[in-house]
């Protein structure tokens, strides 16, 4: 006979209609494959009377998600509201009151983690968070379960759909940012206030999530490094294209020889013929290096209403499975991880694309490269191209050098008379 469990959705819009719909027309699917027959007992929402994409029973729709959280016949709750607040409050009272807990939220994972991960722990349930990051790639389970032996060495990702179809576009079809950030609203990939996306902000968050899994490591996301993609002009995009590389807003987590962490989201050149060059559109890839099973990338649908369902409903059905066999909790206790110091952003050592915008006279090259040399920063090519009564973009791309020094030499530069911009930097990854 099936194990019936009470589910208890917070928020029913994209992805909770999506959940609701997922486990309602799987019903027959879950009992056959699992035993499980998952009911929807209770789902919160804000609005009664907007239309959903599932009908449920009477009663079950309520305005007060404290009563989905309170309900003695829910025993697992499924959290994809949105927000840290009310949110966080929320999940901490299903956890308190001896629910096991499945979440979508990045923003709640990542901002209040240690203090929901330790309440799981002391309450002895789970709090799942698969669909938290990369929507429908199963990335959490593969890193706790598929490569457990291994000691992860790096992580490379692009972890936000909105700022990759942007960035694909711009380069396939050669508009501005401006105009294919309105192609990608047009499109439902890009929030009606995007800033979270473009700024780095949604990718950290996520990136935070993935260091704790990956490396065991309580990272805040303040010292997550961030830089945006809004600066990057189409220019860029075909400077890059004439230098072998592309464009990617890429999130680094990576383990130093000294057991220091990196982890930064910023717009990146890396090689054309990279693995993750190829990743286009709104799709996300992650790239891992461990130690024993080498480079393995996970590739797939980031966002969207089903395939960020579906990694909800596997958390479900993960939670209900070990509650219907009498299992123990997961023995993934997040409360018990060291925090590895983050390394320094300015210690960072990359090699950089520049773009300078100078006067055409002669001589600019000349102060410019000995700054660089001051600072020891070595150049790999030089673009300069055409003629102008104006300003002319002066392309450098470098040897390695530390952010430091960088951006002192940078600093310098933009001092110069015939330096008409802020210099653009671009830091260049070899994933
Ligand atoms: N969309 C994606 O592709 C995607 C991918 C991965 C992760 N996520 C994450 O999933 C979560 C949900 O995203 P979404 O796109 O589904 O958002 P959404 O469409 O705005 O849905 C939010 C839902 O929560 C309800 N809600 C919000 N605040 C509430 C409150 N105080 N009390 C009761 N109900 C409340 C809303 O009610 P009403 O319907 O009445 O307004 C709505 O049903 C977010 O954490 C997001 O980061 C989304």
């Amino acid at each position: 006979m099936a194990h019936q469990l009470g589910i208890g959705l917070l928020g029913l819009g994209n992805v909770g209609g999506g959940v609701a719909h997922l486990l309602i027309e799987g019903r027959d699917r879950l009992i056959e494959r699992r035993g499980l027959q998952l009911e929807v007992r209770r789902a919160a929402v804000r609005d009664l009377s907007r239309p959903r994409r599932v009908e449920l029973p009477p009663g079950v729709l309520t305005t007060d998600p404290g009563a989905v959280v309170d309900d003695p016949d829910v025993q697992i709750v499924a959290e994809q509201m949105g927000g840290i607040e009310p949110a966080r409050t929320l999940l901490l009272r299903a956890l308190r009151n001896g629910k096991d807990v499945v979440t979508a939220n990045k923003a709640v994972i990542a901002a209040c983690g240690d203090e929901l991960f330790q309440v799981a722990a002391q309450q002895g349930v789970d709090l799942m968070f698969e669909a938290s990051v990369c929507g429908g790639i199963p990335i959490i389970r593969s890193l706790t379960e598929g490569l457990v032996a291994n000691r992860i060495q790096s992580l490379y990702g692009i972890l936000n759909g909105t700022t990759n179809y942007i960035l694909t576009r711009m380069t396939e079809e050669g508009g501005t940012f401006e105009e294919m950030l309105g192609q990608a609203q047009a499109k439902g990939f890009a929030e009606p206030d995007p800033t979270f996306d473009i700024d780095g902000t949604d990718a950290a968050q996520k990136l935070v999530i993935l260091a704790r899994i990956a490396f065991g490591s309580a990272v805040r996301l303040e010292q997550v490094f961030r830089e945006g993609i809004d600066r990057i002009g189409s220019q860029d995009i075909a400077f890059a294209r004439e230098l072998g590389y592309t464009i990617k807003l890429l999130a680094v987590a990576k383990l130093t020889q000294d057991s220091r962490l990196e982890v930064r989201v910023h717009p990146a050149m890396i090689q054309a013929q990279a693995l993750l060059a190829s990743i286009r559109n709104e799709f996300n890839a992650v790239e891992v290096v461990g130690d024993a099973v080498g480079t393995q990338v996970f590739y797939g649908r980031g966002a969207g209403q089903l395939p960020t369902a579906s990694a909800v409903v596997s958390d479900i059905v993960d939670v209900a499975s070990r509650r219907s066999g009498g299992g123990r909790r997961a023995e993934n206790d997040w409360t018990r991880e060291e925090r590895l110091p983050v390394v320094p952003v300015e210690e960072v050592v990359t090699s950089y694309y520049f773009r300078f915008v100078v006067l055409d006279q002669p001589g600019v090259l000349a102060q410019i490269t000995q700054i660089l040399a001051t600072e020891q920063i070595s150049i790999e090519s030089v673009i300069q191209h055409g003629r102008s009564e104006d300003t002319v973009p002066l392309i450098i791309m470098t040897h390695e050098a530390p952010e430091r020094a960088m951006r002192r030499a940078v600093a310098r530069i933009d001092r110069l008379s015939m330096v008409r911009e802020p210099t653009l930097v671009i830091r260049v990854e070899r994933p």
